[in-house]
């Protein structure tokens, strides 16, 4: 199957390389900023990092399949910075969600994750055909809940102080965005 690339602005979403691997171990060691912001009451340690690299691994040496559930971000400067994924919350088929994470933190609130999400929301819509998706954060994450918010989303479920970061309570937040929604909102063609 022919590798995918997707381009809007200044980023490039694109299918995993062998060499991202080296990337994201250095993303889950050293260059781990982004964990205090996505699911940080997540613990993870040595044996589940191997694991994460390992499977990242298998995946590469199998085909692509034809919708993709990841893409990684580069910046137009060639840069790696991130991945965006999709997946079912609680592995229910109903509902689809997103996700996306800009790794490298020197490239956070530079409006990249402005283009990257809108462009991964258009290529599942169209590709996986999904009449809705959804996405999880948590209140304290202002930055993905704005960018939720201007890509569209509402607020669909608000679990109160279900969350606790660093000594204090935060909600956990789900957000929904319908396919005619998106497609009716003021933004660039992205093909
Ligand atoms: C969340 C994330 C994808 C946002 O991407 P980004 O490129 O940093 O954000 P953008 O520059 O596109 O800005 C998105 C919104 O956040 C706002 N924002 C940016 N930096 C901010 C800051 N430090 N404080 C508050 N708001 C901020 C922007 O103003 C914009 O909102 P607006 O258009 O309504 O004004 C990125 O910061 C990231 O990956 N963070 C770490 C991992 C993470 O939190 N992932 C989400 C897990 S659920």
């Amino acid at each position: 199957m022919t590798p995918l690339v997707l381009a809007y602005g200044d980023v490039i979403l694109r299918d995993r390389i062998p060499a991202d691997i080296a990337d994201h171990r250095r993303w889950l060691t050293s260059e781990t900023a982004w964990l205090e912001w996505d699911a940080p009451w997540e613990k993870i340690d040595e044996r589940w990092v191997q694991k994460y690299l390992q499977r990242m691994a298998e995946t590469l040496r199998r085909p692509l399949p034809p919708v993709r559930s990841t893409l990684e971000i580069c910046h137009r400067d060639g840069t790696h910075i991130g991945m965006v994924n999709a997946y079912y919350i609680d592995g229910d088929k109903e509902k689809p969600a997103v996700g996306i994470t800009l790794r490298e933190s020197r490239y956070w609130g530079r409006g990249l994750g402005s283009q990257a999400f809108p462009l991964w929301l258009d290529y599942l819509f169209r590709a996986g055909g999904y009449p809705r998706l959804y996405c999880q954060t948590w209140s304290g994450n202002t930055r993905m809940v704005r960018l939720a918010l201007k890509c569209g989303f509402r607020e669909s479920q608000r679990l109160v102080n279900c969350r606790e970061v660093q000594g204090r309570r935060y909600d956990a937040l789900t957000f929904v965005l319908s396919r005619c929604r998106f497609a009716g909102l003021p933004v660039p063609d992205r093909r």
